[in-house]
């Protein structure tokens, strides 16, 4: 099959039509939306949601999130509370899913036989209208093939999934950089699944009774039931080793320098960090404080570290709180737990 790749604004109503036509017909699109590009079929169709797990190379029992135009829309797939409405109100359009008891509609393949639905009505105004042409929710994993960073261009999703879906409607580069917040939710209670841009802060705003899964920071126990299907994957881990480095307990600059000079690495470090450093396999995250440029750019640079061909990649360990949260989980996860220095450090 032929991938082509079309440039999309929301004035290019012929372009978003096409795509809409593909959805309903059955077939894949790759959508861009303000986390990351995502993988695009019609929730109400079976035999295409099965395509979009044959196209990742996904593991079947991992369920997928389904896109609404608007956030009255989830009566459609879901049974809604009052603190769906209260969470809506305040971040919707946004990066944010919420997931709540599903309605018969939507198929067991999409929620891989649970009886809850993921929603998310995505802030990119072309991931919207793409959903209203389509007249029915698209459901979306990330574009990316299983294993691989979240794809944040349509060059990630071309370089994934090439020849295997017909369209990929390039948006240009995602605003966020990585995956919606995930939550679990009663009629007054959070659970934190998976962070993202919509923090446990802007949360707690909203309700006062939000939890983190354990999984989120920790390894998950041996036998320990996920809360979330996706939380029991490997996720996305470099052809490279990395390590993180906690700079409390390591000078990272003389750290870094050493291994500059005795291996075949890459260093993931702040801009301010830039000149003291040996300008080759430098991968800047941004300013020490740039906490969102730091998000954007965190899948470019794991795909660029993967292109490099080095042997180990070393990066600062990122603070768990705040809007690093999301950092830090995707982090720790790449890096399999691996940090170096302080307390916690494995070696
Ligand atoms: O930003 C995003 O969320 C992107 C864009 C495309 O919207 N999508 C995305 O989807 O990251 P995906 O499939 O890569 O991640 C969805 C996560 C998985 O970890 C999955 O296990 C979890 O959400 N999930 C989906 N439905 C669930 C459910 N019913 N119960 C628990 N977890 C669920
Ligand atoms: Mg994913």
């Amino acid at each position: 099959m032929k991938t082509e790749i079309i440039k999309v604004s929301l004035d290019s109503i012929d372009i978003l039509k096409k795509g809409a036509k593909l959805i309903r017909e059955g077939e894949l699109v790759a959508i861009p939306t303000e986390t990351v590009y995502g993988l695009g079929a019609n929730a109400y169709d079976s035999e295409a949601c099965k395509r979009i797990f044959e196209a990742k190379g996904r593991p079947g029992d991992n369920p997928l999130i389904v896109h609404i135009q608007s956030p009255e829309q989830a009566e459609e797939i879901s049974v809604t509370n009052s603190l769906y409405y209260k969470l809506a109100k305040r971040f919707m359009p946004g990066a944010l899913t919420i997931i709540l008891p599903k309605k018969p509609i939507i198929p067991d393949t999409v929620t891989a036989g649970l009886d809850s639905v993921a929603i998310r009505c995505p802030e990119n105004e072309i991931a919207r209208k793409l959903i209203e042409l389509s007249e029915r929710p698209i459901a979306a994993p990330s574009a990316n093939s299983s294993g691989k960073p979240s794809p944040t261009t349509a060059k990630h999703v071309f370089d994934d999934l090439q020849g295997k879906i017909p369209l990929i409607l390039d948006g240009g580069e995602c605003r966020v950089g990585v995956e919606s917040t995930v939550i679990k939710i009663t009629e007054n209670s959070i659970v934190l699944l998976r962070p993202g841009e919509i923090t446990v802060e802007m949360l707690k705003e909203v309700c006062d009774n939000v939890t983190v899964a354990s999984a989120v920071k920790e390894e998950l126990k041996a036998n320990e039931k996920p809360l979330s299907p996706g939380m029991k994957y490997k996720h996305y881990a470099p052809k490279a080793s990395l390590y993180l480095i906690d700079d409390r307990y390591i000078d990272f600059i003389k750290f870094a320098k050493d291994k500059q000079e005795n291996e075949n690495c890459a260093i993931m470090c702040y801009n301010e960090e830039i000149e003291l450093l040996e300008k080759k396999n430098l991968l800047p995250v941004g300013k020490r404080e740039d906490i969102k440029m730091q998000t954007h750019n965190l899948f470019i640079l794991l795909r660029k570290a993967d292109d490099l061909g080095v042997d180990t990649v070393y990066a600062h360990l990122p603070s768990d709180e705040g809007e690093s949260l999301a950092i830090y989980n995707r982090m720790i996860r790449a890096c399999a737990h691996h940090v170096l220095g302080g307390i916690n450090g494995k070696g």
